[in-house]
Order: C-alpha cells, then structure tokens, then sequence
C-alpha cells in the first residue's frame, strides 16, 4: 500500500506559510516554491542507495560513500510543476526531467491531457512527479497512469499541498506510489479548490489569470 509523508520541517511549514498568503506576489510566490522544493528534494532523496569508493584524503587512504548511480527523472506537470524542477535540480542536477502537460476541465474536473516527453530510458529509471497541488487526485492519476503506459515501474509523487480526497484516489489508483505532502489541507470547495489551499498555482507562479 502506498505510503504517505506529510514534511512538518519548520522551515518546509513557515515558506509554505508565505505561499498561501495571497498578498504574496508572483516574484516572491516562485521564489519561495523553488525554496521548499529544494526542502522536499533534501527529505525525498533520504533513500537513495549508496556505494563505497576508495578514496585518498591529505592522510590516508579510505573507504567513503557516494551515490550509487541510480537514474533519476522528475516529471512535472505542466504548468504549475514547472515551478519545482529547478529547486530539485539544486540537488540533483543529473536527473534527466521529463514533461507532462494536462489542464483540469473547469465543468467536470477532469484531466485533459495535450503533451507528454520523456527520457528514452523511461524503464530505467526511478520517477519524482511533481506537481504543488493535489485537488481531485485527477491530474496525478492521469500523469503517472502516462507514465506506467510507457514503462516506468518506481514513482513517487511529490505536492506542495493535497486534498484528503485527491490523496485516497491516488492511493486507491496507484497503490505503488508514495506520495510526499508539505501540508495535507482540509478539503476540496465545490469547484474543486483546496481549502484552505494557496489559490490557483499556475496563475500565481506566471502571473496570470
Ligand atoms: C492544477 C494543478 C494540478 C491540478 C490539480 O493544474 O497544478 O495539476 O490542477 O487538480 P486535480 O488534482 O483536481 O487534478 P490546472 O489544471 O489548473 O492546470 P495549469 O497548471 O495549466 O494551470
Ligand atoms: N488546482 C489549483 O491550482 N489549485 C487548487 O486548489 C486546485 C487545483
């Protein structure tokens, strides 16, 4: 069954703070999501297997670990996952980084999906999507059942802020999927909102409306 973290860092809680104010304006608003995706990146990475060297310090050989290689990809869902790569690349400027374009249908909620490229080695490779909002779970779903479609087998799912609801239609599409929260928010309004949420992404991270 998946797993879900919900990162309580200080830091992670008092940026996200600044991000939900609306008096915060665009310039700052991308500043401070680039900023908690590099935290969110720090707390994911936790996992990544190592290896051990040799190596030769000023005083001796020795044995010490690096990252063992693996081959990462993050995905982020456009638009508003744009917002995310470049904090995660701070930290592990290799991933290869794939996109995913889909916009909600404003009536039924829905995905609509208009755009998918990958890295070619799609199989080999360990996927972060990413995306700040999970609402309804729709885009989520959509975007790693694209993903699965061509191959990919390890995802995780990285938001800035989730819905209960988009976080159990997840769970119950893709069980395999562990999903990583900076705040797990009250509920969806009746147009499919998060309360108390930061708004609508897309439009505070490029200013429009
Ligand atoms: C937003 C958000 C997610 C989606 C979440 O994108 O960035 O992708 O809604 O909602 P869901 O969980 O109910 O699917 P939107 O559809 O507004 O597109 P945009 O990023 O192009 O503005
Ligand atoms: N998409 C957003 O950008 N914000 C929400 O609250 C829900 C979906």
């Amino acid at each position: 069954m998946a797993k879900v973290y919900v990162f309580d860092h200080p830091l992670i809680q008092h940026k996200l703070t600044y991000i939900r104010e609306k008096s915060t304006g665009t310039k700052e608003f991308r500043e401070l999501v680039d900023e908690v995706a590099t935290l969110m990146a720090f707390e994911i990475t936790r996992d990544l297997p190592l290896e051990e060297i040799e190596i030769e310090t000023p005083v001796e050989k020795t044995k010490s670990k690096v990252l063992s290689g693996k081959k990462l990809g993050i995905i982020p869902i456009l638009r508003a996952g744009i917002g995310m790569v470049d904090g995660i690349l701070k930290l592990i400027p290799a991933a290869k980084v794939g996109h995913i374009g889909l916009y909600r249908d404003p009536k039924t909620l829905k995905p609509v999906e208009y755009y998918v490229k990958l890295p070619s080695d799609v199989e080999e490779r360990d996927f972060i999507v990413v995306d700040p909002m999970l609402a309804t779970g729709g885009s989520a779903i959509e975007a790693i059942n694209s993903l699965k479609n061509r191959g990919a087998k390890h995802i995780k799912f990285m938001c800035l802020i989730a819905a209960p609801e988009g976080v159990e239609a997840v769970k119950a599409a893709h069980p395999d999927v562990d999903i990583y929260i900076a705040s797990l928010d009250e509920k969806l309004n009746d147009h499919g909102y998060i309360v108390p949420g930061l708004g609508d992404a897309g439009d505070r991270l490029f200013g429009t409306k």
